[in-house]
């Protein structure tokens, strides 16, 4: 049944809202997390009412009174949030009001449409400062194995073929490129959310003389310069979702990254493979068979990814063709977001976790990247430096390849005959090509996995991860 008028709008109204219809339209379960940015946004907000004299300094006061402590209760945990209040600024407000009635005149000059955008903003710059930091701690935590294992040389692989031998090292470094990216795109997110839109109103600001440069500069909304950074239009200003749309994808690029790792590490630490052993505090075993130790750090992270890039389909197709300005739509992008920040959180805690615990079984690893056929390039690469071109020299190493399947050896064990036989230009040093050691250190140029380079790169990591 239908309660008494809400009071918010309830001039209108004869009569409140249903009780079904406030349990589909409630969003405190959720948004209440933004409370410490909608407290500060309305500590801005009053200051700048005050400062253009809208209130009184004594008013502010009060206010900013009744502010600090509705922080402190709800930093306690001893707030109490109701739905019957719909969201986190209704809830704030009325507690406010209750506490000090010149707060009645807090929501002058001020809609919840730029009152939610204004606490998103300033939401979505700690988010990204948040996620920074975790991704340097992933990242640290990758530098550490790479550090204990700066020897290990292990097959690369392309289409899951073994290819060329490169460092353990090199390899994880990769990983730490892309984290590195990662962190660079949630800076530029950061930024772009650096604009504030308060004073935009519901849709077309307001008649009253307001001061949104005095508010954007109290809330950290500032250039490099500390210049005041105010969105230029109030009806963009109250409906733009760009930065939703912005960390949602940077976190699912992040889940994307962190699903290839997983994904890896998972072969790598199957019977087949071998090169590590996964800590048995990020494992778990199977109720049946009691020899199994499976790896579900990493199978969740790699699953938890869908789940980001669904959060940014779930944006994506909340905005898409929903006209200007604000629609209640909107209040369902909060979820997504949310979800979005903490497993992306979660899962480069989980994978700094596992990290830290991974042992590399360098037997195994040695083992594998003995297999000359690593070098069957390298072998090419003689030819071109005895001046045959490319093409030919690899014509000529398929054809000492195919031999050697023949034969049933080794590639490093057939003969000088054998491989004279197949192309002239194979002098008696053609095994050579063969030395792992020597073979790494051909690899000079920047990018590349030779130990002069991982030795930079051990640096630049070292400097970078402080
Ligand atoms: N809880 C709402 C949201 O998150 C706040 C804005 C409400 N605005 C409105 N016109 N009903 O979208």
């Amino acid at each position: 049944m239908a309660k008494k008028a809400q009071a918010t709008w309830g001039g209108r109204f004869s009569t409140g809202t249903a009780e079904l219809m406030q349990k589909f339209s409630e969003s405190v379960s959720f948004d209440a997390r933004l409370a410490p940015f909608d407290l500060q946004g309305s500590r801005a907000h009053s200051a700048m009412l005050a400062h253009v004299g809208l209130i009184t300094k004594a008013e502010r006061d009060a206010i900013h009174g009744g502010l600090d402590a509705i922080l402190a209760e709800v930093l306690a945990g001893k707030f109490k949030w109701s739905t019957k209040l719909e969201d986190v600024h209704m809830n704030i407000e009325h507690a406010l009001t209750k506490r000090v009635p010149a707060a009645a005149k807090l929501h002058t000059a001020r809609s919840r449409n730029d009152q939610v955008a204004t606490d998103m903003r300033l939401y979505f710059k700690a988010a990204c400062t948040d996620v920074i930091q975790r991704l340097d701690g992933a990242q640290r935590a990758i530098l550490a194995v790479a550090e204990a294992n700066a020897e290990v040389l292990i097959p690369g692989y392309t289409h899951m073929q073994r290819a060329q031998p490169v460092f353990f090292a090199h390899h994880l470094f990769a990983y730490l490129e892309m984290l590195q990216r990662d962190a660079e795109r949630m800076a530029v997110v950061a930024d772009h959310a650096n604009w504030c839109p308060l004073g935009s109103g519901a849709i077309a600001g307001t008649t009253l003389p307001i001061d949104r440069e005095f508010a954007a500069t109290a809330l950290g909304f500032v250039d490099a310069k500390g210049r005041p950074r105010v969105t230029q239009n109030s009806m963009d200003a109250v409906s733009d979702r760009d930065t939703y749309l912005e960390f949602a994808a940077a976190c699912a690029t992040i889940g994307v990254h962190l699903s290839r790792m997983a994904e890896d590490l998972i072969l790598w630490a199957s019977q087949e493979f071998k090169f590590v052993e996964l800590p048995d505090a990020f494992c778990t075993g199977s109720s049946l068979m009691p020899q199994k130790k499976n790896p579900d750090s990493l199978e969740l992270i790699r699953g938890k990814s869908a789940r980001l890039q669904g959060n940014l389909h779930t944006l994506l197709t909340l905005v898409k063709g929903l006209p200007l300005t604000y629609n209640r739509d909107l209040q369902e992008d909060k979820p997504p977001i949310f979800d979005s920040h903490d497993q992306t959180v979660l899962c480069l805690e989980v994978l700094a976790g596992t990290m830290a615990g991974l042992t590399v079984n360098r037997d195994r690893c040695t083992a594998a990247v003995a297999d000359p056929a690593l070098l069957a390039t390298d072998l090419a690469d003689y030819l071109v430096r005895a001046g045959v071109a490319f093409r030919d020299a690899h014509h000529a190493v398929g054809a000492v390849v195919r031999l050697a399947e023949q034969k049933k050896v080794p590639l490093d064990r057939l003969t000088h005959v054998d491989v004279k036989s197949v192309h002239e230009k194979f002098g008696a040093d053609w095994v050579e090509s063969f030395h792992l050691t020597k073979a790494m250190k051909r690899r000079t140029g920047t990018g590349m996995p030779g130990p002069a380079q991982l030795r930079r790169q051990f640096a630049r990591w070292r400097k970078l991860l402080g």
